[in-house]
């Protein structure tokens, strides 16, 4: 690793599940053409994340991490952006009022299109094709032409990237945001629900404190957190010739960034210490992410630090733990403790999703939330006897009314599922799934936060 780090030094590292492209001369092509458009974040806006993401290492924040497991082309389309983003603020109320915590927003959003796959090629009776790869490389349908990997594509994903983070921009400071609308952005088939009540009464307190505020001069014209939220992007740095060709020098610093999105992390498959993706992520200085699965071994994790964050800078590194609701208790402890003991800030956080993919009775890929909703809490559970902050969530959700992960509230039966099952890539949370989510982990954090004022009690009248 102590070999010099520029855009293309991944080049020199064995890469996995990148895409055959069948023609080097059009992938050059359009890695040129990329390296030309405009950045789609701006430096400074990373730096401002890392600074937030800092308060998070410190325990005075939480990142809440959500979205779709891969956009589509096909589902590209205004309303899902806006009904994703509003179920984001949502669950940020209900952490913010609920747990009284500072609460980080981030998308898998404006990018998130690369996937990585188990198997490189898919079988269907007698044909054999390479697996689909998100949209950003070749197409869903099981055809032979679709399945080809296409450099174009690259385009139509960082137009679509740029169109999608344009609107986000526009909802998060354009009004869309203001506190003064939470009654608004409940979705219509969330409002019937249990959860859709709960969130009222969350809500209607809000309104309360927001009139008392407004008494004592503090509007919405005074007051810009109150109008505006920062929302940030994230997707996987998977697609690497994508990543570079977005790579700049930030003009103020002199550094690099990948301009893409403001944080990019490094999936569980491809986080191999002499590997490409490792390589890449080292060296541009944007806040990152490291999955963590349950075949990651303690001393492989703390040389994984220090290769990517070696200067020990609170906010650079996210680790986020995805075990398995079974596996969760016996995996998460050790490399806690072996982070927590070496003295590493990092940001921990958990993703109950990708350790929990079973295949349902009748054939589909779905997650049940019960088991959802158990990995989180040992995360919590765990967190707190070693010590440390229990920093956030990252989750595939949908602002839709989908049915893709069985249980919840709705109680979606394996029958169920095929209702709604719209999904390109995982089953994702539904609305109403991962409102439930949220309040479980607003009681959490509220329970966190109790335990720490009963400790400082203690303490004051021991003193
Ligand atoms: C994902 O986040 O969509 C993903 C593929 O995760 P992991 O690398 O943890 O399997
Ligand atoms: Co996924």
């Amino acid at each position: 690793m102590s070999d010099r780090w520029t855009p293309d030094s991944w080049r020199r590292k064995p890469a996995r599940q990148m895409p055959a492209y069948p023609t080097p001369e059009a992938l050059a092509a359009v890695e040129h053409r990329l390296a030309a458009f405009p950045p789609l974040v701006f430096a400074g806006e990373a730096r401002r994340l890392k600074e937030a993401l800092a308060r998070v290492a410190n325990g005075e924040a939480f990142l809440l991490q959500g979205g779709d497991c891969a956009e589509s082309f096909a589902e590209f389309h205004p309303d899902n952006i806006r009904d994703t983003f509003r179920v984001l603020l949502q669950m940020a109320v209900v952490l913010t009022f609920g747990g009284a915590t500072p609460v980080v927003k981030m998308g898998r959003m404006a990018g998130q299109f690369a996937k990585p796959r188990s198997a490189d090629t898919e079988t269907i009776g007698e044909v054999t094709l390479p697996s689909y790869r998100g949209d950003i490389i070749n197409g869903f349908e099981f055809g032979a032409t679709a399945r080809v990997p296409d450099p174009e594509r690259m385009l139509h994903a960082y137009n679509q990237a740029a169109a999608t983070l344009n609107l986000l921009r526009a909802f998060a400071q354009g009004g869309y945001a203001d506190l003064h609308k939470v009654h608004q952005w409940t979705l219509g088939f969330v409002g019937s629900s249990q959860q859709g009540e709960r969130y009222r009464e969350i809500a209607d307190r809000l309104d309360e404190a927001l009139a008392f505020m407004a008494a004592c001069g503090i509007t919405a014209e005074t007051t810009t957190q109150i109008r505006e939220t920062d929302f940030f992007t994230a997707h996987e740095a998977l697609l690497l010739p994508y990543e570079q060709a977005l790579t700049r020098i930030d003009s103020t610093t002199g550094e690099y960034y990948d301009v893409s999105a403001h944080f990019l992390w490094v999936g569980d498959r491809t986080r191999q210490l002499d590997g490409a993706h490792i390589e890449f992520l080292r060296g541009i200085r944007n806040p990152i992410g490291m999955k963590c699965g349950p075949g990651l071994a303690v001393d492989d994790l703390l040389r994984l630090i220090d290769a990517l964050n070696p200067h020990n800078e609170a906010g650079r590194l996210t680790l986020i733990l995805r075990m398995g609701a079974e596996k969760a208790e016996h995996h998460m402890p050790a490399l806690i403790r072996a982070v927590k003991e070496e003295g590493r800030p990092v940001v921990w956080v958990s993703d109950p999703m990708h350790g929990n993919t079973i295949k349902s009775t009748n054939g589909y890929k779905t997650r049940p939330f019960a088991r959802i909703l158990s990995e989180v809490q040992t995360f919590f559970e765990v967190c707190t006897t070693e010590g440390v902050h229990p920093g956030g969530v990252h989750f595939e959700m949908t602002g839709r009314d989908v049915t893709e992960c069985t249980g919840g509230a709705q109680e979606i039966t394996d029958h169920a599922l095929s209702q709604r099952y719209h999904t390109a890539c995982d089953p994702r949370l539904n609305a109403s799934q991962s409102l439930e989510l949220a309040f479980l982990i607003a009681e959490e954090l509220k329970r966190r936060r109790a335990g720490r004022d009963a400790e400082r009690r203690a303490a004051a009248l021991a003193a």
